[in-house]
């Protein structure tokens, strides 16, 4: 077999076989095919796709490219969950304590960020000390004494999806249903839980803009789960504007910790409730939405959510100070305000050009080794809906110079829609794929 045949085979819009694929995943794992021929051949999936068929046998390779972890010695259904990546999406930080402080284990692999959406492990790490690669034995035995982990793909946790991840984030080749059902699923299914909640995002900050894209992400991975005997619902929800206000790692870290606080912003609030009751139910330990919203909100009422993310910090080497003292986290020393150019209604925040002005000012990466500024982002101040008057303050940017911080205010502008009548609302959630 070889890589040039396998990219060309797709490129001429065949099926790859099982063995095709392992060979390839495989392969890339060991160093044998390079870098430029595995770009090549995610653009091949990119334009001409994958069967089901295929979709699960990537995913299985993906997943099998490390260990396969066994949670079966911990008590309880194991649920994890997992976004298909939006701007200002830091639901993670908030449902995983929160969940396993009602007392549901929660091992949960996640990524870094991703084309213009940011990843939860670089806002994780923004937290002094903190680290998110960490051996398996370290990662069970945290699960098991905390109750919930967030880590990254390892050499030894998903390999294949640390290194194809990496590459499709600078060859954009990310938005491709084969490409996102299987990295998520891969780790999913390697991370051992019995259960699973994908919220599936929509809109103008999702890699799937129209509900119809997403709905067919949503189907194709519940179909994986389940057919690995794993419970799982996709939640369709929107991504039309930034979640929250906050966009950029420590920025966002700080608003996670608002909200476990019970003073987040509302639409981040209920989203984590909405996601939050369906872990609970799938792990048994509510029988339906509302007991599920009830537990979430005691748990946000008791600070026990807040103390388990202080656990869950600590047991990852990270300052747990953090969930009292936001302010010990590292902050921009340019903050420069990004005001009205007229009255209006905002008719629209374009979420992923927000996404893309972070990721200039060093939020994301332009080249595989490039390192994020945990510091720098936006946040936005005037939502869908606001009223504003020429003058006001539309967003806040944080960055590392005062030049930067200009040209980010420009771009800033340019995502913002203004108009004399109010948009009409769109729902959170759009629709359940169970
Ligand atoms: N999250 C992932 O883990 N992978 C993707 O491809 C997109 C979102």
């Amino acid at each position: 077999m070889r890589p040039y045949d396998l990219i060309r085979k797709k490129w001429d819009g065949g099926e790859l076989s099982r063995e095709e694929i392992a060979f390839l995943v495989d392969g890339f794992v060991r160093g044998d095919v390079p870098d430029y021929q595995v770009s090549a051949w995610l653009m091949a999936v990119y334009f001409r796709g994958m069967t089901d068929r295929e979709t699960a046998d990537l995913t299985l390779a993906m997943a099998r490219s490390g260990r396969m972890l066994d949670l079966s010695g911990i008590p309880g259904v194991k649920v994890d969950k997992h976004s298909s990546g939006g701007v200002g999406d830091k639901t993670s930080l908030v449902l995983v304590p929160l969940v396993a402080a009602c007392g549901v284990v929660v091992p949960k692999m996640s990524g870094r960020g991703l084309g213009h959406t940011g990843g939860t492990l670089d806002k994780l790490e923004s937290i002094p000390g903190l680290r998110t690669e960490v051996d398996v034995d370290a990662f069970l035995q945290q699960v098991r004494r905390v109750g919930c982990a967030i880590v990254g793909q390892s050499p030894d946790l998903v390999p294949a999806d640390k290194k194809l991840y990496a590459l499709r984030d600078v060859t954009a080749t990310v938005d491709s249903v084969p490409l996102i059902a299987s990295s998520i699923m891969s780790k999913k299914i390697a991370g051992g839980a019995d259960a699973i909640v994908l919220d599936v995002k929509t809109g103008s900050g999702a890699f799937m803009k129209r509900l119809e894209e997403a709905r067919v992400l949503a189907q194709a991975m519940v179909a994986i789960g389940s057919a690995l005997g794993r419970r799982t619902v996709a939640v369709l929800t929107d991504m039309d504007q930034p979640l929250g206000y906050a966009v950029g790692n420590a920025l966002e870290v700080r608003e996670a910790i608002e909200t476990l606080r019970g003073d987040g912003p509302g639409d981040l609030t209920e989203l984590c409730l909405e996601l939050g009751s369906h872990m609970l139910r799938l792990a048994g330990r509510v029988r339906g939405p509302e007991e599920g919203r009830d537990a979430f909100l005691e748990a946000v009422r008791s600070g026990a959510g807040l103390r388990k993310f202080a656990e869950m910090v600590a047991a990852q080497g990270g300052d747990p100070a953090v969930a009292d003292r936001p302010d010990r986290l590292p902050a921009a020393p340019v903050v420069l305000d990004v005001q009205s150019p007229e009255d209006g209604y905002v008719e629209a925040v374009d979420a992923e050009a927000v996404g893309r002005v972070s990721m200039g000012l060093g939020a994301g990466r332009v080249r595989k080794e490039d390192t994020v500024d945990p510091a720098v982002g936006v946040v936005v101040e005037a939502k869908k809906g606001s009223r504003v008057h020429r003058g006001d303050v539309l967003a806040h940017v944080h960055a590392r110079t005062e030049e930067a911080a200009q040209a980010a205010a420009r771009a800033l502008l340019q995502a913002y829609r203004l108009g004399p009548t109010p948009p009409a609302p769109r729902p959170l959630v759009h629709a359940v794929v169970e």
